[in-house]
């Protein structure tokens, strides 16, 4: 009873989440089956550890890069989708992985289901994140990986991400692991009518992040203003175990989101094309990158801590 009364404070002192779901009602995939077939794990990556002289203005441009770059110059506009759908990753639906394919996506995620070092489905690693369907309509989450100096990570026309997990209705969710020192971004394919930008981005809403000493994540809306409704909230402890804790900082729509200066254009990403909003509350930072750009986002997850983020 005292646990019910206090997950009701807690959502109704968040009044921005309409949507969310109590976690006893979560779907949840606990156990994971090795059966051999889908270890993708093989793959041992060096993560290159931030430069500790950076400031955290400078390791908050990581996460907000990724959706700036629009214009790669090897993601051309043709598909370059070589995907088969024969072996499904772990936790891809059949016809997810056939949606993903007829919009011309590279590949399936890897979807290690251990410790690869990077990003992995499963529970155990220092940072964790609860990925939650609350949309009421079919949604793919799809996570990459992208070092800083990577300019093609987010583009799923040439590039294969980490993760493509199916969350087929309300109250799906999964939990995804990341190593520290990772940088990486995600996006989602809702109801089967997201599709590629003219670049070969997701063109949808990006969460981005960089895990580590300078842990930074953030929402942004330059690849489509008129994306889909994220919710981030970023929390030192695991919200599922005690329901009583509060987020530390939360980025969603309106809140520590990178979001276009003109009203008029669907995308954008060009130096001095765009600005991060609202972002200066607790554990918030914002900042000005090299190019003059603005950088920052969410903070108070160093070294690891639990994100959750709910689709709406
Ligand atoms: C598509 O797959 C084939 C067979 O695995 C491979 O030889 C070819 O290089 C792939 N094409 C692309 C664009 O990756
Ligand atoms: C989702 O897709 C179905 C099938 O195309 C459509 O009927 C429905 O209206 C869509 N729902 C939303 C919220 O977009």
């Amino acid at each position: 009873m005292r646990v019910r009364t206090m997950m009701l404070l807690l959502l109704s002192n968040c009044n921005t989440i309409s949507h969310a779901i109590p976690y006893p009602n979560l779907k949840i995939p606990h156990s994971i089956k090795h059966d051999g077939n889908n270890l993708h794990d093989t793959e041992k990556v060096n993560v290159p550890l931030y430069r500790t002289t950076t400031t955290n203005a400078m390791i908050a441009s990581g996460p907000s890069s990724q959706s700036v770059r629009v214009g790669a110059p090897n993601a051309a506009s043709q598909s370059n989708s070589n995907m088969s759908c024969f072996a499904l990753g772990h936790g891809l639906s059949g016809p997810d992985c056939e949606y993903m394919a007829s919009i011309g996506m590279f590949d399936q995620g890897r979807n290690a289901i251990h410790n690869n070092g990077k990003i992995w489905i499963g529970a155990d690693g220092p940072n964790t994140f609860t990925f939650i369907n609350g949309a009421g309509v079919p949604i793919i989450l799809v996570m990459w990986y992208a070092l800083l100096n990577d300019n093609t990570a987010s583009f799923m026309n040439v590039r294969r991400p980490e993760i493509s997990y199916s969350l087929p209705e309300t109250g799906s969710a999964v939990e995804i692991s990341a190593a520290n020192g990772v940088p990486g971004g995600w996006s989602l394919l809702y109801n089967h009518s997201t599709t590629l930008s003219e670049y070969g981005q997701i063109a949808n809403t990006f969460g981005e992040f960089s895990t580590g000493i300078y842990a930074t994540i953030d929402v942004s809306r330059l690849v489509n203003m008129a994306g889909n409704s994220v919710m981030v909230r970023v929390f030192k402890g695991e919200p599922a175990l005690d329901t009583t804790l509060q987020p530390v900082c939360v980025s969603d729509m309106r809140t520590c989101a990178y979001v276009c200066t003109s009203k008029s254009v669907r995308s954008c990403g060009a130096t001095g094309t765009y600005q991060l909003i609202n972002c200066g509350g607790q554990n918030a930072v914002a900042g000005i990158d090299d190019h003059g750009n603005p950088t920052g986002g969410c903070q108070g997850w160093a070294n690891g801590g639990h994100i959750e983020v709910i689709f709406t």
